[in-house]
């Protein structure tokens, strides 16, 4: 079923033998951030390199972007690397940005016709020439598509987003183009990577961690948090259907009562 035949149901009972899970398409959330973790373990649990669990966990993505491009998700933003992953071995870090590159060659054609809008948040400026530029091409590419926001958070740290935001308000400051007292959330937002856009509804961690590692902390003031023990390679498209639907279940106060 495609998002336009889904949407005109209010509600949406998927009918596979084993769901049963019914989701609101009037409520599903604009932005959802995922950390796809559990990459690693998952090779370990099987004697298989690390690397090998990055692989899988690439298939993932596009299973998890198909899905929710087709329930209406406007922004999805993934965690791909770090601004602390760089710690990890040259060569893990290698495979890393040769996926990257992999998975631009692959996919961009699809995500093209499918009207996918493929940007990045982070520091790119640091990446290997080679991933940077297919970065760079496939932004080009898609920037005027009119579906589903992809965001690779790539070379990413939530503090490091922030430094780069007050840099760029003090020199504005300096420079006598904004005013101290007109320093307000909206204008901290306007020089985060993730400017004009909302901020994540939900944010999903699978593999068991329950910690933000420095991801989207501006953005995530107010967003719900969904854990789950499944590693990022075996999670499935009913597991997004699951976490939506837990958040449609949830109250979100915003502070209010
Ligand atoms: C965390 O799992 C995962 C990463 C740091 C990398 C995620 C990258 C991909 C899924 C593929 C490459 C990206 C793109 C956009 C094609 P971990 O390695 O920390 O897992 P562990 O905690 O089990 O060791």
């Amino acid at each position: 079923m495609f998002r336009s035949e889904r949407k005109t149901l209010k509600l949406f009972k998927f009918k596979k033998e084993e769901e049963n899970i019914e989701l609101d398409m009037e409520r599903i959330p604009k932005h959802i951030a995922i950390i796809m973790d559990g990459n690693g373990r998952w090779a370990k649990a099987r004697k298989l390199p690390r690397t090998m669990g990055h692989r899988a966990g690439m298939k993932t993505i596009k299973t998890i972007v198909r899905e929710a491009g087709e329930l209406g998700v406007g922004y999805l933003t993934l965690y791909a690397f770090s601004t602390e992953n760089w710690k990890r071995p040259s060569e893990e870090v290698s495979a890393l940005m040769d996926l990257v590159v992999e998975f631009i060659d692959k996919e961009l054609n699809e995500l093209h016709e499918n009207g996918v809008i493929l940007n990045s948040i982070g520091d790119i400026s640091k990446l290997p020439e080679k991933a940077r530029k297919s970065i760079e091409a496939a932004k080009r590419k898609t920037k005027n598509n009119k579906g589903l926001t992809l965001n690779i958070a790539l070379n990413y740290g939530g503090r490091d987003e922030i430094v780069k935001g007050v840099k760029e308000i003090a020199s504005l400051v300096s420079e006598g183009k904004l005013k101290i007292e007109d320093i307000n959330e909206k204008e901290i937002s306007n020089h985060l990577y993730t400017k004009n856009m909302p901020d994540p509804d939900m944010i999903i961690r699978p593999s068991g961690e329950l910690r933000v590692s420095n991801y989207l902390l501006w953005q995530s003031a107010y967003s719900e948090f969904w854990f789950s023990n499944i590693n990022w390679p075996d999670f499935q498209a009913k597991d997004l259907r699951n976490a939506i639907a837990d958040y449609q279940k949830r109250n979100r106060r915003f502070g209010g009562v």
